[in-house]
């Protein structure tokens, strides 16, 4: 008889070890500062491809890793530890970008898109968002008139994770706005197509080296077989590429909470107060039974959402839960870890100042808190 099994495989085991190593030699060094210039690890993005970081979950006939989503939970967890920057980067391009044209691209798109998003010869980015459509991601006000012979794209996205360094684009946009959310397609747009313009790079609280900007299209001509799906599927498409992402940035959460609960624990080791390491006080005990109970309830919400998803069972609400628990345990553990480190915790050197801003983007983006509860009702109550 099967039953709940905690033990990773042999191989989810070898991918932590290869994303940890990787992490702690490529990225550690100079994460500060990366977060202090805002700078992208164009370096490292480029040997995350070559890693197999990139495409992680896409057959291996389309130049992917063919692996399941426990093993990219765990590899985005061990660099989201070290560097959350990078782990949005990753996670954009695995979840959303590569996810999206492999379950519902055409073999033509696969061939041509897939292939080098997959082994990081090309970086991809996911453009819903608008100054006017963030939860209420229905409201789109960019356009893809249909002209027959292509789509002729106007409109502005807002806050695209590489935005700035990606070459494909994946742009919903609508064409039939009396149909609202049934009008609404995904095009395949690749960056230096005439009209799209990249806009200004946001200056941001946290994941300061991730590359965020507004991207603007300007009577874009896009080729028909650039659309993914049939007209009017770009909606459910954005929504059940989101079910995906919601778990890769629940384990981009993990991490920045483990991260910041390991920092703790060591600090908590090291440093002296009233004649004692402060781990023999009980404040500070308290403080660490609580971090590591959440950290490992948010880790097992978010491996029953990445296994139901390889079963092939439906995840929008586990994934809607692992996604809301994770990020506001995130905030959580980070608050917690700059108050064990006191004024230490409060300067970019310890790291845990950074950690903390970056996990407030956890709570926000591919949908807040908020629209994950509402997930999570809507599929208590339907
Ligand atoms: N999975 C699959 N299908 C879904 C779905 C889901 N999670 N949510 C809705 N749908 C489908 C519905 O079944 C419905 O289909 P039918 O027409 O066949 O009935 C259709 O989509 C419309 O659904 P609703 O009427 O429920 O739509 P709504 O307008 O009430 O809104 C919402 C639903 C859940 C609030 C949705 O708008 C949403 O998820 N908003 C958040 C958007 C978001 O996550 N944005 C993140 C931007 S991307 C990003 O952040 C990437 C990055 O850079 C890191």
């Amino acid at each position: 008889m099967q039953g709940i099994n905690f033990n990773l495989t042999e191989e989810q085991a070898s991918v932590r070890d290869a994303a940890r190593d990787f992490a702690q030699s490529e990225l550690a060094h100079d994460a500060i500062d990366r977060d202090i210039h805002s700078h992208f690890p164009e370096k490292q993005v480029k040997m995350m491809g070559e890693l197999g970081f990139l495409g992680m979950m896409v057959a291996p006939e389309y130049g992917g890793g063919g692996m399941d989503t426990i093993s990219y939970v765990l590899a985005m967890e061990e660099i989201a530890k070290v560097d959350a920057s990078a782990a949005v980067i990753m996670s954009v391009n695995n979840s959303l970008v590569c996810y999206g044209l492999e379950a519902y691209g055409s073999s033509e798109q696969k061939e041509q898109y897939l292939k080098p998003l997959a082994t990081g010869q090309k970086l991809g980015c996911f453009c819903l968002s608008e100054p006017e459509a963030g939860s209420d991601a229905t409201s789109q006000k960019t356009i893809a008139i249909d002209n027959g012979d292509y789509y002729l794209v106007n409109g502005t996205k807002n806050w695209i994770t590489n935005g700035g360094s990606s070459n494909i684009a994946l742009v919903i946009a609508q064409t039939h706005p009396e149909k609202a959310h049934k009008g609404i397609n995904c095009l395949i747009i690749e960056k230096g197509t005439e009209g799209f313009i990249v806009g200004k790079k946001e200056d941001k609280m946290g994941i300061r080296s991730s590359d965020t900007h507004s991207l603007m299209f300007s009577d874009v001509k896009v080729a028909m077989e650039n659309r993914i799906g049939e007209d009017g599927f770009g909606f459910k498409f954005a929504m059940s590429t989101l079910n995906g992402g919601r778990i890769g940035i629940a384990a981009q959460a993990l991490g920045i909470a483990s991260g910041a609960y390991e920092r703790s624990v060591k600090y908590a080791k090291e440093r002296k107060a009233f004649g004692v390491s402060i781990s023999n006080h009980q404040a500070i005990q308290f403080k660490l039974a609580d971090m590591r109970m959440r950290i490992e309830a948010a880790r097992f919400l978010i491996y029953k959402a990445a296994l139901e998803k390889d079963e092939g069972k439906s995840y929008v609400e586990s994934a809607a839960m692992a996604k809301v628990y994770a990020s506001e345990v995130a905030m959580w553990v980070t608050t917690q870890a700059v108050q064990i480190h006191g004024g230490y915790g409060y300067v970019r050197e310890f790291e845990v100042e950074r950690m903390m801003r970056d996990a407030k983007i956890t709570e926000i983006y591919e949908g807040t808190s908020e629209i994950q509860r509402l997930i999570i009702a809507r599929e208590i109550l339907k």
